[in-house]
């Protein structure tokens, strides 16, 4: 039998605001994904250093840390087999300009005016990953 996997997926302060967090949940559900945990957070320094911690020493560091904290995000866990490489390709290439249509980023994201790169979806890009990441967001959760 095979396995499911886990990924954690959080809709980013951008995403938020322009009012995907329904359309993101229904993609993930309509591919037959299950939403095994779901919160709103208001992302502190701490939990994003942890999360992005092999981004802390890039140039667009600072950037990242004001994006991430600039509103709320939504954290999700989704279960499924083969789903951590699945919700990642939904997710689409990190910058929404180059992104392809049908994917999040190609037809939710958008440039903005402030040159900001902001991409509304993080998505694990590993398994271990995922489980390093669903530990920052939520310690509580049992695999
Ligand atoms: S890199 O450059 O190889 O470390 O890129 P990657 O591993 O894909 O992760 C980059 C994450 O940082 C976010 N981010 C940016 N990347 C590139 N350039 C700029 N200016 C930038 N600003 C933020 C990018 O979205 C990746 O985070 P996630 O949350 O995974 O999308």
């Amino acid at each position: 039998m095979v396995e499911d996997e886990y990924t954690l997926v959080l809709v980013k302060p951008d995403g938020v605001k322009t009012r995907h967090i329904g359309d993101i949940i229904t993609r993930i559900e309509r591919k037959g994904y299950r939403i095994e945990a779901l919160k709103m957070i208001n992302a502190t320094e701490d939990e994003l250093e942890r999360h992005y911690y092999d981004k802390t020493d890039k140039p667009f560091w600072p950037e990242i840390l004001t994006y991430m904290m600039e509103g709320p995000i939504v954290g999700m866990v989704v279960s499924g087999t083969n789903v951590v490489e699945a919700i990642h390709n939904m997710a689409g290439a990190t910058n929404p300009g180059q992104a392809e249509w049908g994917t999040i980023r190609g037809d939710f994201g958008r440039e903005w005016p402030d040159g900001v790169l902001r991409n509304v979806i993080h998505t694990s890009d590993t398994v271990d990953g995922a489980a390093r990441e669903i530990k920052i967001w939520f310690p509580e959760f049992k695999f």
